[in-house]
């Protein structure tokens, strides 16, 4: 079973977003595992953007992602690293396919309302620099056998 971290990054958050992103996990049939709302350091974000650093929007990027509060979250399920950029959509909103997160509520590339790893290695590592390994918790949903 899988795991990938997804972010609702700060316009997200003010838009009121989060639990429409929340919801459409779920609804999917993926698993809850691990949930925070929290401020991001400048550190963070510039460890947890490393690849892009010597990209001309990097500075932009941190500032952006730093400017308030996100949602880090850690979901569970088969396939779920890929699924969820799916259900993302592209990285440019304007690009991405209609229904999906970016291509309903994205504005600009910028702007783009959610991060989602884009492999196991960057999932991995993702997970382990937001979230400590008892902030994530293992449990069975009984009700329902068809979902995870
Ligand atoms: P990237 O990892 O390429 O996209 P994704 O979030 O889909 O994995 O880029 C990280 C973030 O950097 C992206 O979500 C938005 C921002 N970004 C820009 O601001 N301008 C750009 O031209 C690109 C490619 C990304
Ligand atoms: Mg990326």
């Amino acid at each position: 079973m899988e795991r990938t971290f997804i972010m609702v990054k700060p316009d997200g958050v003010q838009r009121g977003l989060v639990g429409e992103i929340i919801s459409r996990f779920e609804k999917r049939g993926f698993k809850l595992v691990g949930l925070k709302l929290m401020q991001i350091s400048r550190e963070l974000a510039e460890t947890h953007y490393g690849e892009h650093k010597s990209k001309p929007f990097f500075e932009g990027l941190v500032n952006f992602i730093t400017s308030g509060p996100v949602v880090a979250m850690v979901w569970e399920g088969k396939e779920v690293i890929a699924t969820a950029r799916e259900m993302m959509g592209a990285t440019n909103p304007l690009k991405a396919q209609p229904g999906t997160i970016r291509g309903t509520y994205g504005i600009d590339v910028g702007r783009n309302v959610i991060h989602g790893s884009d492999s196991p290695e960057s999932a991995a590592r993702e997970i382990a620099l937001f979230f400590k390994e008892e902030e994530l918790l293992s449990y069975e949903k009984t009700l329902d056998t068809w979902i995870y």
